[in-house]
């Protein structure tokens, strides 16, 4: 299971993502918005986040006008590997060398069909591990320091 989520810069880009998901079969739970009615980013990262956080979902895929601010937010919440992609090349690899957990995304930067390349890649490549693995727990020492 997979969490989706955007404020409303990256909403109509979820919503095409979403039609590409219900084509593919992948089953995703949306935590909104629903509209393009103005709300803040890191509202929507928390209550999707939360979601990974709790391991009620494995991966999540968050939107917003660049996808940056989005992914800023989802990188305060323990736990979380958030990258904000806008290329193939960086979904895919942040899967296999970062385990990265959230691919976030901009509404305003990338067009639905590069979005979708992105969101197949992420959610079908594995993690490396090895070399790899000691690395994301350095970021989680990190992380675990700093709080
Ligand atoms: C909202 O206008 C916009 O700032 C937001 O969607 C996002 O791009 C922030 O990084």
């Amino acid at each position: 299971m997979i969490v989706l989520a955007a404020d409303h810069g990256g909403y109509l880009l979820k919503e095409e993502v979403k039609k590409h998901l219900d084509e593919t079969g992948v089953e995703y739970i949306d935590c909104g918005t629903f509209s393009t009615d103005s709300v803040d980013y890191p509202d929507i990262a928390k209550t999707a986040c939360e979601k990974i956080a709790s391991g009620q979902c494995s991966l999540g895929l968050l939107f917003c006008g660049t996808g940056v601010g989005i992914s800023i937010a989802a990188n305060k919440i323990k736990g979380i590997r958030a990258c904000c992609c806008s290329d193939t090349f960086s979904a895919k690899y942040t899967r296999m060398h970062n385990d990265a957990n959230v691919l976030a995304m901009g509404g305003r930067v990338v067009g639905p069909g590069l979005a979708c390349e992105m969101v197949d890649l992420f959610l079908n490549t594995a993690f490396e591990g090895g070399r790899h693995q000691r690395r994301v727990d350095k970021i989680t020492r990190l992380e675990n320091e700093n709080r």
